[in-house]
């Protein structure tokens, strides 16, 4: 078998695809994936009419590397206006995702052998962007104590001059952790004492339900915001993020970027642009019923014995701990998947510490989180150590 360049040996199939490609092939049996980290509600119609109705004015090739001017111009109002620091059109470049955004970040700025500092829990890309361009990934724990929040204070135990960068994700995957103002604040003055960059990955910005989302760009220069429609709008398959950076670094990252995303689909940008700033209602009914499911869950889960849940600001996840009922992460995940067909994913697979947990993602019907509710109960009381 070819190994493979040594670059992504270190790079392992995420567990979540593993515990999807599971559930896929049990035909013939109910499970329910509480697994997946997508909205499960149909892109609004208005953006499929505007984009049937820019694949008929002829976006359908190439754009400009950078996006088209409306879109980077309305990201750019937008910044200015809802998140609180200045943004130029010549700041913004559309990306194929958020996911390309991370990666163009990571190829064009990160040198091999710098330090990068990475909360854990986190989205399972950040390790994969650190490997592949061999940095070294100093851990950052956050702990259910502190609703997953990054503690300035542990911060300020890890951060030195010789870090470069600090990965944020806020509104978190996996916890669903909303780092409050003060905190942002607080984080935002230790990276500038170090001079560490902060890459700030807010791409569930808008899905927040009883805190504000707070950008770094507000409290810090040296912040490369990274951004994406994926979840606002339910879309993760149209492909259309975005960074935003100084010049001077998007200059960089155009060089990775005309080699490798190109530009994300026409259609799909010049919709995006056109309804950006009319009312989009449906958001605020997605996050509505998000928080409903979110309400359920977390009561739910504490009502079991051995489980104890953090209730989230934001995002669509809970990451519970499941070590009181004497079965770390995994196995909890494995055995309750083949004893009553229920998907999480394992907690261990978000970076280290964090084997006590699982990820429980309630992109999912009411109906089915009740039913996979009253599912995890029935495991727990049969699993009794
Ligand atoms: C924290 C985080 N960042 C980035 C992404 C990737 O987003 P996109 O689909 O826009 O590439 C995800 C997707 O799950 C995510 O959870």
């Amino acid at each position: 078998m070819m190994e493979g360049a040594k670059r992504v040996q270190g790079i392992s199939t995420s567990m979540i695809r593993k515990m999807f490609e599971m559930a896929q092939k049990m035909k013939g049996r109910e499970v329910i994936s509480l697994g997946l980290g997508e909205p499960d509600f149909d892109t609004p119609k208005s953006l499929c009419d505007e984009a049937y109705k820019a694949m008929l004015e002829g976006f359908t090739h190439y754009t400009s590397n950078f996006g088209i001017p409306e879109l980077r111009e309305k990201l750019a109002e937008k910044y200015t206006r809802e998140n609180g620091f200045e943004v130029t059109p010549e700041n913004v470049m559309v990306t194929v995702g958020a996911c390309e955004a991370l990666m163009i970040t990571a190829l064009s700025l990160f040198e091999e052998g710098s330090k990068i500092i990475i909360p854990s829990p986190s989205f399972v890309g950040y390790y994969g962007y650190a490997s592949l361009t061999g940095c070294r990934v100093v851990d950052l724990i956050t702990t259910d104590e502190d609703e997953f929040e990054v503690n300035p204070d542990t911060l300020n135990e890890v951060a030195s001059k010789d870090i470069s960068f600090m990965l944020v994700n806020s509104p978190n995957n996996p916890t669903g952790a909303v780092i409050s103002e003060d905190k942002v604040k607080a984080i935002a003055e230790i990276a500038e004492d170090n001079d560490i960059w902060i890459i700030s990955d807010e791409v569930y910005e808008k899905i927040v339900y009883d805190r504000p989302h707070t950008s770094f760009g507000k409290y810090y220069d040296k912040v490369i915001t990274i951004g994406a429609f994926s979840k606002t709008f339910a879309m993760t398959g149209w492909r259309v993020g975005y960074v935003i950076a100084r010049e001077d670094l998007i200059e960089k990252m155009l060089r990775v970027h005309q080699y490798n995303g190109v530009c994300a689909p026409a259609f799909a940008q010049k919709a995006i642009a056109n309804v950006l700033d009319t009312d989009m209602a449906f958001v605020g009914e997605m996050v509505s019923e998000f928080r409903r499911r979110r309400d359920l869950v977390v009561k739910r889960l504490n009502e079991m014995n051995g489980i104890s849940c953090v209730k989230p600001h934001g995002a669509f996840y809970v990451f519970p701990r499941v070590s009181g009922t004497g079965m770390d992460g995994e196995e909890f995940a494995m055995k309750l998947f083949d004893d009553k067909g229920v998907v999480v994913v394992p907690g261990g697979a978000f970076g280290p510490e964090n084997e006590g947990f699982i990820r429980i993602s309630y992109a999912t019907s009411y109906e089915r989180l009740e039913r996979a509710m009253n599912l995890m109960e029935e495991f727990v009381n049969e699993n009794k150590r």
